[in-house]
């Protein structure tokens, strides 16, 4: 099960439209600065997500990348050996959802504190969040990054990858039997597959510079669509945890 989960790949819709980026490429080095490798230590060894940095003490990623001790990287682009830019920093607490479901994969959110406050430069910054009200609508393309790395010996990409996904109306996901539009957002056109992106689960998906989504889940073949938290819906819970933290 937690393979499924850590292996989430999905594949991109790719439109007619002239200007639309075809499949999943390499993103400009740092230009998602917000973005966070996590190093998860398990009992049967080291997983990595993704997450994104939301307040300099605040990482956001998925509950089911909880493990016994958590190293967060940022300002990374290419994970192979340490670059200038990284700052490496411990997470301090986990804050997992307390209704997350690992059977139906509800409440796939955490919130982790950091031992300290990262720096910001030019490679690391935060990434806003939607107020409570502002949920995003199908049709909206929105874009998700990762290195698409799952575990110590699974292949991934060197380097930070985005791809461009489409927000589908909550029907195409009815096949989740536990999918719920009030809290999960159905990502990526079915009918448009052309080419291939791993994503890591607990990474972001972008609507215009806002954090909209977190990649929680798909199908073990990677077609699209896949399941994303909707964060939106959870911005009572994240404030809590900020405002005591
Ligand atoms: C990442 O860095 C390694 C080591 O410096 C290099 O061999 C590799 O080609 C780089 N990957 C990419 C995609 O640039």
């Amino acid at each position: 099960m937690k393979s499924f989960l850590l292996l989430l790949a999905f594949l991109l819709s790719h439109e007619a439209g002239a200007d639309e980026i075809v499949g999943g490429e390499e993103s400009k080095p740092h230009s998602h600065p917000y973005m966070a490798l996590l190093k998860i230590q398990m009992r049967d060894g080291t997983y990595h997500c993704g997450g994104f940095l939301i307040r300099r003490d605040f990482v956001m990623t998925a509950a089911h990348c909880a493990g016994k001790f958590i190293t967060v990287i940022l300002g990374a682009h290419n994970i192979t050996n340490k670059e200038d830019t990284w700052q490496i920093l411990n997470v301090k607490r986990q804050f997992p959802h307390l209704q997350y479901n690992s059977k139906t994969f509800i409440n796939d959110i955490m919130l982790l504190k950091l031992e300290e406050k990262a720096k910001l430069t030019m490679a690391v910054g935060t990434l806003p969040l939607p107020s409570g009200s502002n949920s995003v609508s199908p049709g909206r393309v929105c874009r998700a990054t990762g290195w698409g790395r799952t575990g110590v010996t699974a292949p991934g990409s060197d380097t930070l990858r985005e791809v461009k996904l489409r927000l589908m109306d909550p029907n195409n996901c009815k096949e989740y039997p536990s999918f719920d539009e009030r809290f999960q957002l159905c990502v990526g056109n079915p009918k448009t597959i052309k080419s291939a992106y791993k994503g890591d689960s607990g990474g972001p998906l972008i609507c215009s510079g806002v954090a909209q989504g977190i990649v929680s889940y798909g199908r073990y073949n990677a077609t699209p669509p896949a399941v994303f938290t909707q964060i939106a819906y959870y911005r009572p819970w994240i404030n809590r945890i900020l405002a005591s933290n």
